[in-house]
């Protein structure tokens, strides 16, 4: 017995890297996969049908069930399409895992607009997709079933690109943030069905990170515990994917080696009603005295590697 027997799951860009550990981890636990791999290069360019169609023969050896789904997640008909999928050949979708992307890096004044475009489409508009049809899968199950809760797990995959805010980096952080928020507003409206949306900022060695100038953060050891070992991911997914997480929604969770952390939304660093209406002198007082001391950007909400 898995804890996701019976459930049916959808991983994004399952083809290789974060989204194939998912995916095993998944199937390792009972679910069905519906492997999703448009099969790009690291830079978004390109596609092949053979990380996908080799990751569901992964599973399948395990003795669990797959299908591939190749579809480009942010394209509007494909991502239906992937949905479609795991009803047609399943018979319903329990768990959408948002994992596919790539990064095109480069400082602001380097960017390019297709940098920009790409980056931001991928990532946002892959999630965006995903989520909606998922979502409108869910509202009709509800309603065919007379507005009972469904069984559903929406997990998005942001990174800590948007929590740096990485300099190089700024099409990723935004759509990384752009993400998370937009996995806030559907935690808020998955309520209604009995299910739940959370983000992974997920740290570990694959191809996006094992270039560049984290490359030596990420090295596998000579020996010794592996931090950066993608497997690592697996089991926070399975987790928020199983009954066991189903009352923790609106999360962001990062994990990384044996690490964990639980990030809740933005908190107020200064919440001050004033006695007078703000005018500027008012604002130096109140403000002047909050940032007294503080130098810019290293003392905000920036966070250290480890
Ligand atoms: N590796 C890390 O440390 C790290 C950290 C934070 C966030 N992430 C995020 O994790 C996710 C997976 O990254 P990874 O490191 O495994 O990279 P990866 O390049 O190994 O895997 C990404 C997969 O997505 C697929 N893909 C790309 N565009 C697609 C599209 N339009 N439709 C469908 N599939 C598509 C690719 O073919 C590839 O198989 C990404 O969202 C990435 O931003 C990774």
């Amino acid at each position: 017995m898995g804890i996701l027997d019976g459930k049916v799951a959808i991983v994004t860009g399952a083809g290789q890297g974060l989204g194939r550990v998912e995916a095993l981890e998944l199937a390792r636990h009972g679910a069905s996969i519906v492997v999703n791999d448009l099969g790009t290069a690291a830079d978004g360019s390109g596609s092949s049908e053979e990380p996908a169609r080799s990751v569901v023969e992964e599973i399948e050896a395990l003795g669990s069930k797959a299908v591939t789904a190749f579809g480009d997640v942010a394209d509007w008909d494909a991502a239906r399409h992937i949905v479609q999928t795991a009803v047609d050949t399943f018979g319903d979708l329990n768990i959408m895992m948002n994992n596919a992307g790539f990064s095109r890096d480069g400082m602001i004044v380097k960017m390019t607009e297709d940098m920009w475009d790409s980056v931001i489409r991928v990532h946002m508009k892959g999630h965006f997709n995903m989520i909606k049809h998922t979502m409108d899968h869910w509202r009709e199950t509800s309603k065919a079933q007379g507005g009972a809760p469904i069984y559903g797990r929406l997990i998005s995959t942001a990174s800590d690109s948007f929590l740096m805010g990485n300099v190089g980096q700024p099409n990723y952080a935004a759509a990384k943030g752009g993400i998370t928020f937009l996995t806030m507003s559907a935690a808020r409206e998955c309520q209604r069905f009995g299910a739940t949306a959370n983000v992974i900022l997920p740290r570990a060695r694959t191809r996006m990170t094992n270039t560049g100038p984290w490359a030596a953060i990420f090295e596998k050891p000579e020996d010794g515990f592996d931090t950066f070992a993608p497997e690592h991911i697996g089991p926070l997914v399975a987790w928020l994917a199983s009954p066991q997480a189903s009352h923790v929604s609106g999360h962001i969770l990062q994990l990384w080696g044996k690490h964990i952390r639980v990030f809740e939304r933005p908190q107020p660093a200064l919440d001050h009603e004033n006695e007078t209406e703000w005018t500027v002198a008012e604002l130096d007082r109140v403000l002047g005295a909050h940032f007294e001391g503080k130098k810019p950007v290293e003392d905000g909400f920036l966070l250290p590697m480890a």
